[in-house]
């Protein structure tokens, strides 16, 4: 592709664990196109939510980058000072996070949250950012408007608080908009108003998303690929309708196997798979999910599959019984 907005190559990111320093993200690469969104599946725990914490400049302590590149507009995001970082977040890149009541300020009216961001990237006076945050408030569907700037978040029901966050995250028009798990406490009629809202902003505004989540159908008609982590790794990544067509990697038939129904039952565990994903420390020499998978042979158990392309496509995946990495070393 020419030119994307973001290209991470072999991130890596440790914790420390009382049996030493874990890998609980492992040579992931991918990028996004300028305008494209990305989904970014995978169980709770395979590493989403420190992969874009990475990128951010956001890691909880304890874990640190211990290797790789995420380049964006000209800069590795990975090397940036703080003061740096402090632009690219918000001003360049737009976060949603999944429960805004601890993003939120409690004591602050919205309104003076919302103002920051745009006093502070974009150096709006105080007057002309209150009269921009009403703006967006419409923007983002808030019933009543700009009179809801006077507000404190718990005075808004948790869809409304949502929106007001990703009218925050998306306040100085950045050209990525990062959404980690935004709507998992919410119910699903308000899931799929929120998934419903991102995408006719990105129609609107046309920013680049990248989507974390573990429901792959809430995001699919939002997504235009999708990338599968499991225990750190990327084990398949393609356009979602050919994920659908064809999942090859096990853990995704898996997944996809698992999703749960449209009348909103809750999400059960991989029961076609069972089992958990291992511990970080305590990962297993080949591939990650040979524990888990009903097709492992021997070589699964000690060498890790190369990501390699299905059918020819710009579908990969990584697994050796199923995406014959074999064929094309021969
Ligand atoms: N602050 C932390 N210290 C140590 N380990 C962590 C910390 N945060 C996350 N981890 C570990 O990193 C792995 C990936 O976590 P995370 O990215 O939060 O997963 P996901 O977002 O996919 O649910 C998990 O195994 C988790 O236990
Ligand atoms: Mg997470």
């Amino acid at each position: 592709m020419t030119d994307p907005l973001l290209s991470v190559r072999d991130l890596a990111v440790e914790v420390s664990t009382r049996r030493g320093p874990a890998r609980v993200v492992d040579g992931v690469s991918f990028h996004i196109g300028r305008g494209e969104a990305l989904g970014v599946v995978g169980e709770s725990g395979c590493g989403k939510s420190i992969t874009t914490l990475a990128l951010l400049g956001l890691l909880p302590p304890g874990a640190r980058v211990a290797g790789g590149s995420a380049r964006m507009e000209g800069k590795d995001l990975l090397t940036l000072s703080r003061r740096a970082l402090r632009e690219v977040r918000g001003g360049r890149i737009g976060m949603i996070f999944q429960d805004p009541m601890t993003s939120f300020n409690p004591v602050l009216k919205i309104g003076d949250q919302l103002i920051e961001p745009l006093i502070y990237h974009r150096g709006m006076l105080r007057r002309e950012a209150w009269a921009r945050a009403g703006e967006l408030l419409r923007l983002v569907g808030i019933p009543g408007g700009a009179s809801r700037l006077d507000n404190y978040p718990h005075e808004l029901s948790g869809g409304m608080r949502q929106r007001v966050m990703i009218a925050m995250g998306l306040a100085c028009e950045p050209p990525l908009l990062i959404a980690d798990e935004p709507t998992t406490a919410l119910d699903v009629t308000i899931q799929a108003q929120i998934v419903d809202l991102v995408k006719d902003l990105r129609a609107r505004l046309g920013m680049s998303i990248i989507w974390i989540t573990h429901d792959l159908a809430l995001v699919s008609g939002l997504v235009d690929r999708v990338i599968v982590l499991y225990a750190g790794k990327i084990v398949e990544e393609a356009p979602v309708d050919d994920l659908y067509a064809r999942p090859t990697h096990p853990y995704t038939q898996g997944l996809l196997a698992s999703l749960p129904t449209l009348e909103g039952e809750e999400t059960r565990r991989l029961p076609a798979i069972g089992g958990t994903p291992p511990d970080p420390g305590r990962r297993p020499a080949g591939c990650p999910f040979a524990p888990r998978c009903p097709l492992r042979v021997a070589r699964c158990e000690s060498e890790m599959p190369p990501l390699v392309a299905v059918a020819g496509g710009p579908h990969r995946a990584a697994c050796w019984v199923n995406a014959k990495p074999q064929e094309l070393a021969a």
